[in-house]
């Protein structure tokens, strides 16, 4: 295994602690394909390893955006793959009704995917959603974690930031991004309310700019982006005046937050991210180009293009920074990996796997 996903994967298991109580229990994970789900997926049969026996993972994806290689090592019997679209009627899926512990993450997270596919994307946040509320409301599961976005704020007051989770947020329920950015927003509602009506113990997680291994190179989000430049030693280039601001957190310091919401045992939403350093899309363009000079010599410059796309930046919000106080003070969730750090660890897990 990539020595980086190794050290992550015992990472997670440190941070998180509470392993034991996956043992016997089943997983279902939607959008399992996609970037989060590749660390979630190794984490769950990592556990076998630790004498944690996950009694059946039931992974699911449409691979709307193709199927990764890594899907093929999957070797553990207890694991299943199956290729379903989540917002189709459930009905012939009747093993979905004995998972203990839910995971929805379909829908597609990078921007010029999702306004590709607008409807699709709408439909996985409501209608995937839903369906899946409808499988587990009269059962008694011991945790569903529905995956919004910090995209809920929109672009946010500046005195609002950093953000915390009673922020109502300033979102066009029009324009290019409103598919994404309005389907979390409805998809918490009706997390609000099923966790209400039927007494389901939903977390809703609200994620900040993950970033690192698992990133598809061709995704089109800014740390892929400025990896797959250095990789190829290209220019790093900024398809924006590089002024907007955000924070990055490392998987491996999300993932720890995401089990802590999922095993939290109540209904409740949570910001999952880092809350300093706030730095500007050049600042981390800059973090990258120095970075990569130092583990492979690499010579590029930063440099500025306008997007072919013309609807590439609208709406696209100004600052994205979170408050984490109450993840911190009511699952013990606590970041400890920097963004330097986080992008040396996804560079020389890229390389890596390159070499291997
Ligand atoms: N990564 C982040 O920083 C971030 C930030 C905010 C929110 N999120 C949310 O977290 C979740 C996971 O993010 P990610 O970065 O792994 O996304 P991703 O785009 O890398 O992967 C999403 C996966 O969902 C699958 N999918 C989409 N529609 C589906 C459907 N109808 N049925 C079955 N599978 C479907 C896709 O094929 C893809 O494999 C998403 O819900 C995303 O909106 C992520």
């Amino acid at each position: 295994m990539n020595s980086i996903v190794n050290s992550d994967l015992e990472h997670i298991t440190q941070k998180f602690g509470d392993i034991n109580r996956f043992d016997g229990k089943v997983i279902l994970i939607t959008g399992f394909a996609g970037f989060l789900g590749y660390y979630f997926t190794l984490f769950f049969n990592y556990l076998s390893t630790k004498g944690v026996n996950i009694k059946k993972l039931i992974l699911c994806d449409n691979f709307l955006l193709g199927r990764p290689d890594w899907i093929d090592s999957l070797k553990e019997p207890n694991t299943l793959i199956e290729d379903f679209n989540i917002t189709s009627d459930l009905g012939g899926y009747s093993y979905l009704g004995e998972a203990d512990y839910i995971i929805h993450m379909a829908s597609i997270a990078s921007p010029v995917f999702y306004r590709k596919y607008p409807l699709e994307t709408i439909e996985a946040n409501i209608l995937g959603l839903r369906n899946l509320l409808e499988v587990y409301k009269n059962r008694n599961i011991d945790g569903f974690l529905f995956f919004s976005s910090s995209e809920i704020y929109g672009d946010p007051d500046p005195k609002a930031v950093p953000i915390d989770e009673e922020y109502l947020g300033n979102v066009s329920c029009i324009g290019p991004r409103s598919c994404y950015d309005e389907a979390k927003r409805f998809g918490e509602t009706l997390s609000y309310y099923y966790s209400r009506i039927y007494n389901i113990p939903i977390g809703v997680a609200r994620p900040f700019n993950n970033f690192g291994p698992g990133m598809k190179l061709n995704d089109t989000r800014v740390p892929a982006d400025f990896a797959k430049a250095v990789l190829n030693n290209e220019d790093i280039i900024i398809l924006s005046d590089g002024l907007p601001k955000r924070t990055f957190c490392y998987i491996a310091d999300a993932i720890c937050g995401y089990l802590k919401i999922l095993t939290y045992g109540k209904y409740d939403y949570f910001n999952i991210g880092t809350e300093s350093p706030e730095i500007s899309i050049r600042e981390f363009a800059d973090m990258y180009k120095n970075i990569a000079a130092k583990l492979f010599g690499y010579n590029g410059e930063v440099k500025f293009k306008v997007s072919s796309d013309s609807e590439y930046l609208t709406n696209n919000p100004n600052r994205r920074c979170p408050k984490i106080d109450k993840a911190r003070r009511l699952l013990g969730y606590e970041p400890k990996i920097s963004v330097e750090s986080g992008i040396e660890r996804f560079l020389r897990f890229l390389s890596e796997e390159n070499r291997g």
